[in-house]
């Protein structure tokens, strides 16, 4: 397993390398990432290349068996670059360019951009290819930014509508340009939808989409260099988890596996369900195990510095990765840095270059991990439940919420967070994806929905799956218009219902309170919730309703319907709740339903993940208190980590972890 740090060679005197790579080593370590920001220390001058240094620095690193992931030097242009060739930094919406000196300042469309790009991609590949602890390369650093409103921009965007539509009629009627007379004549005509909040939506979720291609595009000239010159080593890139500007499953596709970059602990100490729903994502991106690129190491902050990580907190975080398929560490960073803006995100050393506590937390990590390794291999997280995650109803939700407070990525947390209590795996997935490997579907917040996912959905259902949506499930189609059928329009068989009416409960323009509707639920269900940012007004035709509201005008409505549909059910939730504890019943109804049934039911705090292959079953149990945690578990198996054999329970140290082989 690689394990390491984020290194900076270039910071330190040369003749300190020699100590950091012996620190390294002591803790375990073999793998530093390197030089995403060095661009101007290799090529000092536009064609003048100087490689000496890191060939040093990589020199004494092979001497300690520490290999070493490369880095395109492209998320920070020189500063010759912005003087050189001004075109290069990137547009803001009010028409000046960004002021070159912090980083991600390009124009993905500047065709000098891309041209010095490829030609520093191509001379670090040739030069590296032979070097011996070189495994890999990282594109770039952290994908996404900025957004560029130039003309280059511009018309780049005319000829991605052009290649998309073929031909004007085509757009206006996929964007519905009658609306306020904003008929296009040519294809010059269009512009960059500068407002998502009062530009036709249409236009502006194509923006968004083009926004996303356009740094896919970025890296696959990047990547075509590496594979054709360095054919063995693997390319990847550092993902941000939730990060929404782009398509991560496009971004993906070129690579050899996904990393990501996981800070868990500015603030407050509570449970990390983020990155939880976040590394399922990351393996959802290309259904396989991914690395951490970047795992805290300490206080962050480039003003002020945020809480610290308590002792044992740097393992936990790093094994609820490992336990979701994260088969990679690498901690962010090596050393606190003493110049910058980052002098106080700190890195596993301090500024004075001792390895202290983290250091030895991240060493004592390290050291489970390889342990670990053995059994770890070739195993990953299996699920019977999938959540679909799905970027154009993300950024059609955002564009247009609907209902005021709509929030794509916290309605699919809702729903992840009672899986993390029930101590169930989950898998992500893309709309499109064969879903019948899953017993359970939830598709939250499914705004777009083209008419085949529909069908695809009815047909899981038909053969026996469960699903379950929410509100303003299939509103759209994917051009961002509504559909014209009855919501949840071909869902509504599938679900029993039919919703002619809604409401918000509140008002994104601030006007007076938000209201909150009583909801009661009927056996399955007792209990009184409260129905918080949207209600459809539901009509069961056909689906049991499992809950109503107490208001009089809604009586005649559902909150919550269950509907039997060919062999499966139709779950749908016409609201949100407050409460809770309302998912934690809904996702048991549904998996007893489903027939999954759980290995631990784990206490308030702890997470619970099982990574299996053919013949073994690993169980992750993760204490994200800070008390003792007792868990009930299989008995006569073996605690891994300290090579007990389990009783029938297993007492957890706070922050403390525990993997048992089932
Ligand atoms: C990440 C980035 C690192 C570093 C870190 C702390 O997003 O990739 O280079 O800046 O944040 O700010």
């Amino acid at each position: 397993m690689y394990i390491g740090a984020d290194y900076y060679p270039e910071h330190w005197p040369s003749d300190r390398w020699e100590l950091d790579a012996e620190m390294m080593k002591e803790a375990g370590f073999n793998i530093v990432r390197v030089a995403e920001f060095a661009w101007v220390n290799i090529e000092p001058q536009e064609g003048q290349f100087e490689f000496d240094w890191l060939d040093e620095a990589l020199a004494v690193l092979g001497r300690y068996d520490i290999s070493v992931i490369l880095s395109t030097p492209t998320a920070v242009m020189p500063a010759w670059v912005a003087r050189k060739y001004p075109e290069t930094l990137a547009m803001q919406a009010d028409g000046t360019r960004i002021v070159w000196g912090v980083r991600k300042n390009n124009c993905f469309t500047s065709g000098a951009y891309r041209l010095l790009s490829e030609r520093i991609t191509r001379a670090m590949a040739e030069h590296f290819r032979d070097t011996p602890n070189v495994v890999g390369w990282q594109t770039d650093n952290e994908f996404g930014n900025p957004v560029c409103y130039c003309d280059t921009c511009r018309s780049d965007f005319q000829d991605w509508l052009r290649a998309k539509y073929r031909s004007l009629d085509d757009l206006n009627r996929a964007w519905g340009t009658h609306f306020w007379g904003h008929l296009y004549g040519t294809w010059g005509e269009i512009p960059i939808p500068v407002d998502p909040v009062t530009h036709n939506p249409s236009a502006c979720l194509d923006w968004q989409r083009y926004h996303s291609w356009l740094n896919v595009r970025f890296q696959r000239d990047q990547v075509r260099i590496l594979r054709e010159v360095c054919p063995d080593h693997f390319v990847t890139h550092n993902f941000m988890g939730l990060f929404q500007e782009l398509d991560y499953y496009d971004l993906a596709e070129d690579l050899d596996h996904v990393c990501w970059d996981n800070y868990p602990v500015w603030a407050k100490p509570e449970i990390p369900y983020k990155a939880s729903i976040a590394a399922d994502l990351m393996r959802g991106l290309k259904k396989q195990n991914f690395w951490i690129m970047e795992q805290t190491a300490g206080p962050g902050g480039w003003g002020a510095y945020g809480r610290n990580a308590r002792p044992g907190e740097m393992r936990k975080i790093a094994f609820q990765q490992v336990a979701h398929g994260a088969d990679g560490m690498v901690w962010f960073r090596w050393r606190t840095c003493t110049a910058g803006r980052e002098q106080y995100w700190h890195g596993l050393l301090g500024h004075d270059g001792k390895g202290g506590r983290r250091y030895s937390e991240a060493a004592q990590t390290a050291g489970d991990l390889h342990r670990l390794s053995p059994v770890l291999e070739g195993t990953t997280v299996k699920a019977s439940v999938a959540i679909i995650y799905d970027y154009d109803s993300l950024w059609a939700v955002r564009i247009q919420p609907g209902y005021a407070g709509n929030n794509y990525q916290e309605a699919a947390q809702r729903l992840h967070r009672a899986l993390f209590r029930a101590g169930v795996n989950v898998d992500i997935v893309q709309s499109t994806d064969d879903l019948s490997p899953y017993r359970v579907v939830l598709a939250p917040d499914l705004y777009v929905l083209p008419d085949a996912v529909a069908r695809a959905l009815s047909r899981y259902v038909e053969a026996g799956g469960i699903l379950f949506v929410d509100s303003r499930t299939g509103v759209k189609d994917e051009t961002n218009l509504c559909h014209t059928r009855t919501l949840p329009g071909l869902l509504s068989d599938v679900l029993g219902i039919t919703i002619e009416e809604y409401e918000s409960l509140g008002h994104d323009w601030g006007r007076g309170e938000e209201y909150r509707y009583q909801v009661v639920g009927g056996e399955e269900f007792a209990g009184d919730y409260t129905a918080i940012l949207t209600a459809e007004w539901v009509q069961a035709r056909g689906a049991e309703s499992l809950a109503g509201y107490q208001e009089w005008h809604l009586a005649p409505y559902a909150a919550l319907t269950r509907n039997r549909f060919g062999k499966g059910w139709g779950y749908f939730l016409g609201t949100v709740i407050e409460e809770e504890g309302f998912y934690d019943l809904l996702i048991a109804d549904i998996l007893s339903r489903a027939g999954i049934a759980v290995p631990v039911a784990p206490p308030a705090g702890v997470e619970a993940s099982i990574r299996a292959n053919d013949d073994r079953e690993l169980l992750f149990l993760i204490n994200h208190t800070e008390e003792l945690q007792t868990v009930q578990v299989p008995a006569g198996k073996v605690e891994l980590l300290s090579g007990v054999e389990t009783g029938e329970t297993l007492t957890l140290d706070r922050y403390g972890v525990a993997v048992i082989r089932m």
